[in-house]
């Protein structure tokens, strides 16, 4: 599904496995995010269907280094030599070959590095095209997370720091013990902003945003008194994104690929005693319960959109 929100700038909610991306249409086309690259056929033929011609991308701006952001990044700079723009910590991921703290090494995500041209940093205004979107460093979920608001239209693209009845999630082995204290304090960068409209990296567009705000810090709150959630949440999400990943996979071979990952053995040590059986059949009984998983003749699928 693509919106054009401004002229010629349009939105494409994809689901899951890929974040929402953004193109600016024109003769030097422009890129906000680029999914996830198992995926990115479909990416290129979303852009090519809004009339991109991907050799003649100019910039990519991501909104951080997470897989399902960047996932494109690679080949369409193969095919054009576009320039990227990252947060400087981003940069400096990209820069160093830091594949743990971009999260790929510890869920065994695929994805390549590619060249970062330049550095947005808070306060920074990036040109989009005739648009200026001012920088907001918002980290929290990631160190180098941003996002971009546009004040004339109150537009907000706001990555994976605010979904609207949901929260991404938060991987404090990765960000380290003050990650929801430093979420909280990106959610008080947003509220003070004047927003019509919000894009999300998942999920579709909403209007109120200061009610998303509210659910995101209740959900903190939750975090805040009842440790165990954020690895139950963890757990739950990750073993999603695994199996969009690798979709149609024999359970024990999943199995053992979940086990062998490094985040679902520390996750459980950090907050389930360990009890690595226990928590295994414990999701999968969930999540199939929810219908989120489904067996068919000994192999799984999600039916969450990728
Ligand atoms: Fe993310």
């Amino acid at each position: 599904m693509a919106e054009e929100i401004l002229k010629n700038f349009f939105f494409i909610e994809r689901g899951y496995l890929n974040g929402n991306h953004f193109l600016l249409r024109g003769e030097q086309p422009v890129l906000v995010d680029t999914g996830y690259i198992g995926d990115f056929a479909r990416t290129q033929a979303l852009l090519e269907g809004l009339g991109a011609d991907l050799s003649s991308v100019r910039l990519i701006v991501n909104t951080h280094t997470h897989c399902d952001h960047v996932g494109g990044n690679a080949i369409i700079q193969e095919m054009s030599g576009c320039e990227v723009a990252l947060h400087p910590v981003g940069r400096h991921f990209i820069e160093s070959g830091d594949d743990w703290s971009t999260w790929w090494r510890y869920y065994a995500q695929e994805a390549r590095f590619f060249k970062c041209a330049h550095s947005i940093r808070d306060g920074d205004t990036v040109s989009i095209g005739p648009y200026d979107f001012k920088v907001i460093h918002t980290p929290g979920h990631a160190a180098d997370g941003i996002v971009l608001y546009h004040p004339p239209s109150g537009t907000l693209l706001s990555s994976d720091t605010l979904w609207e009845k949901d929260m991404a999630v938060i991987t404090v082995r990765i960000e380290g013990s003050t990650a929801l204290f430093a979420h909280e304090e990106s959610l008080d960068k947003i509220s003070s902003l004047d927003v019509k409209r919000v894009f999300p990296g998942h999920g579709s567009p909403f209007s109120d945003c200061k009610a998303a705000i509210g659910e995101a810090r209740k959900r903190l709150g939750v975090y805040f008194r009842e440790r165990e959630r954020i690895g139950q949440d963890l757990l739950k999400r990750i073993v999603i994104y695994t199996l969009l990943m690798h979709p149609g996979r024999e359970e024990e071979l999943f199995h053992d690929q979940l086990m062998a990952a490094p985040w679902f053995r520390e996750t459980v040590d950090l907050y389930f005693n360990s009890e690595y059986a226990l928590k295994y059949r414990e999701i999968m009984e969930y999540l199939t319960l929810k219908r989120l998983i489904l067996r068919k003749g000994g192999t799984l699928y999600s039916t969450v959109k990728p």
